[in-house]
């Protein structure tokens, strides 16, 4: 099947969602899920999203709480554009129906999380992003230019590579016509042409044993962009959250919000010690990557498999209206937050690296956008702030969409593009292998490329995902298009990039730190 579309939307998330919303207003749309449309990163999102709302907190404040967080190698122009528009998005988010809490007196409840300054977390109890998806998700699927197909698997973006052209790393003036995907329903591969197309893919938890990320975030959207030579940039950069519910073997792992720590819950150890005043001044509100080390320390220092994270001293009420789903979860636990402290350890949570994109979201590839967690704008530097994402999407899903709804016209749609070839190729039969190599590169990524590196431990994680890319493109080349062997090589693409990024860089900042360079 061949169709064609204005625009064209990679990912249901709340880049996505918003981009569509918005060039729907110019053109048709498609959005295309791997799974379903609520089946998201962003319907997981507990905390909330960050925005300068009232006095005193000001936008200089919360730039300045960004850059630090970032270690100063964040975006300075980006880190403004994103913080003085925030309001603005948020009146836009609440105008389309999300319901953030508010105080009896009518104002917006503000929690604060580790980093900043002051309170300014907008959220819905603690299911923020399950709220945000709720209300968009409802526009979208009211919207007539818009079509939702769900269960397709985008494989790669489709360029002049496809036309025959010789593309290598470097070559200028690239461009996306769209992309093939897999119909999980039929197995077939369908062509997707566009005028102008968006990732919006999320991110990459899964390349780790242990993460907070829906099972779908596989790098899907770096990987194809890396492979179609776009720029991608700072993959080095993995945010570890502080604090998931330790449950070994449960994936993926349950968030426990760094708002419950904001409202006064302290970190630690089992023998009931709070240590992160000895890590940081701001205590267990310093930031992620400080409180991710410093816990990562104290296990190994006691050879614990977790750390305590105590709220029992908060009041009971405050807990249950705020923090209502992990209150029910942890009691199906056995833990009752009101009098247990929680076991938590560190996972994998976000990635602050993608494909880069410049103000308005275009990548290095023309007619090809990227917003969200897939994308690289220059907000979070070395690290990222927390509750600054859900931000960053929908501040530039916005200016994408204003950019491509003003010159999508211009770009029309690429005749002579091929459909997908698989004459030859038979179905791969050995679903193992691809299970025990998704497994094999959790591990190589988990024990050797995780919260300490070092540059052994990056070497010998290299040199073993490049047996597992050997063994995996020999197996692609020879068999039917599954969803499971395009995860697989987009797994190893992603973490190849973040090791390479991890070995050129030659100091500890923010979330890489390298023990030949403390
Ligand atoms: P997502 O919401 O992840 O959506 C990705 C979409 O891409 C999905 O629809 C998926 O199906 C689709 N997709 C991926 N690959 C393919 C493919 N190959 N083909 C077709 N479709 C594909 N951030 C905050 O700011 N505040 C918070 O409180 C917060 N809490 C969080 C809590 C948890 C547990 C997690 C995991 C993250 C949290 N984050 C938070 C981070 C934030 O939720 C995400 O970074 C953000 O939601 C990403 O949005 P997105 O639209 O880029 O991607
Ligand atoms: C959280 O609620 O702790 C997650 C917030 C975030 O990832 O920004």
């Amino acid at each position: 099947m061949q169709k064609k579309v204005d625009f064209l939307v990679i990912g249901t998330g709340m880049a996505g969602l918003v981009y569509a919303l918005k060039v729907a207003e110019h053109g048709s749309v498609c959005l295309l899920s791997k799974t379903t449309i609520d089946d998201t990163a962003t319907s997981y999102a507990q905390g909330g999203i960050a925005a300068v709302m009232y006095s005193p907190d000001d936008y200089e404040k919360h730039i300045t709480d960004t850059i630090k967080a970032g270690a100063g190698l964040n975006d300075e122009e980006i880190v403004r554009i994103t913080i003085t528009e925030s309001t603005g998005r948020i009146k836009e988010l609440i105008e389309w129906g999300t319901q953030f809490d508010k105080e009896k007196s009518g104002k917006y409840a503000l929690a604060k999380e580790g980093g900043h300054s002051e309170y300014r977390i907008l959220h819905h109890k603690d299911t923020t992003g399950y709220e945000i998806q709720r209300a968009l998700s409802k526009k979208v699927r009211e919207h007539k230019n818009i079509e939702v197909l769900e269960n397709y698997f985008a494989i790669d973006l489709i360029t002049e590579h496809h036309l025959g052209k010789m593309i290598t790393r470097g070559t200028k003036d690239i461009t996306c016509f769209g992309v093939y995907a897999l119909n999980q329903k039929t197995d077939k591969v369908d062509t997707f042409l566009a005028k102008a197309t968006l990732l919006a893919t999320g991110g990459l938890g899964n390349i780790y044993q242990t993460t907070t990320n829906p099972i779908f975030a596989t790098g899907d959207g770096v990987a194809m962009a890396y492979r179609a030579k776009a720029h991608v940039e700072n993959l080095e950069f993995v945010q570890f959250h502080p604090t998931s519910l330790y449950v070994p073997g449960e994936s993926p792992s349950f968030l426990i919000t760094e708002a419950m720590r904001g409202a006064g819950a302290v970190l630690k150890t089992r023998s009931g010690e709070a240590f992160m005043k000895k890590y940081d001044e701001r205590g267990d509100l310093a930031t992620r990557d400080i409180v991710a080390r410093a816990i990562d320390n104290e296990m190994k220092l006691s050879g614990d498999d977790y750390v305590y994270l105590d709220a029992t001293h908060i009041e009971q009420n405050e807990l249950l209206s705020h923090f209502p789903a992990i209150y029910a979860k942890c009691l199906s636990k056995g833990i009752d937050i009101s009098k247990d402290m929680i076991p938590v350890v560190p996972a994998a949570h976000y990635s602050c690296g993608g494909v880069k994109t410049d103000e308005n979201g275009q990548t290095s590839i023309h007619n090809l956008y990227a917003a969200g967690e897939a994308a690289c704008t220059g907000l979070h530097g070395a690290n990222r702030l927390a509750s600054n994402s859900l931000l960053e999407a929908a501040v530039f899903s916005h200016r994408a969409a204003r950019h491509a709804g003003a010159h999508f016209k211009k770009a029309g749609f690429r005749s002579g593009v091929p459909d997908w070839n698989d004459e030859g190729l038979v179905l791969n039969e050995e679903m193992i292998l691809i299970a025990q190599s998704k497994k094999e590169v959790q591990s190589i990524m988990s024990n050797y490329v995780g919260i300490v590196r070092s540059e052994l431990r990056l070497k010998r994680a290299l040199d073993r995902l490049k047996i597992i890319y050997r063994e995996t493109e020999d197996l692609y080349n020879k068999s039917l298009i599954t969803e499971g062997i395009c995860e697989l090589r987009n797994m190893i693409n992603v973490a190849y990039l973040i090791i390479r990024f991890a070995q050129d860089r030659k100091e500890s900042i923010g979330l890489h730190y390298i023990v030949s360079y403390t």
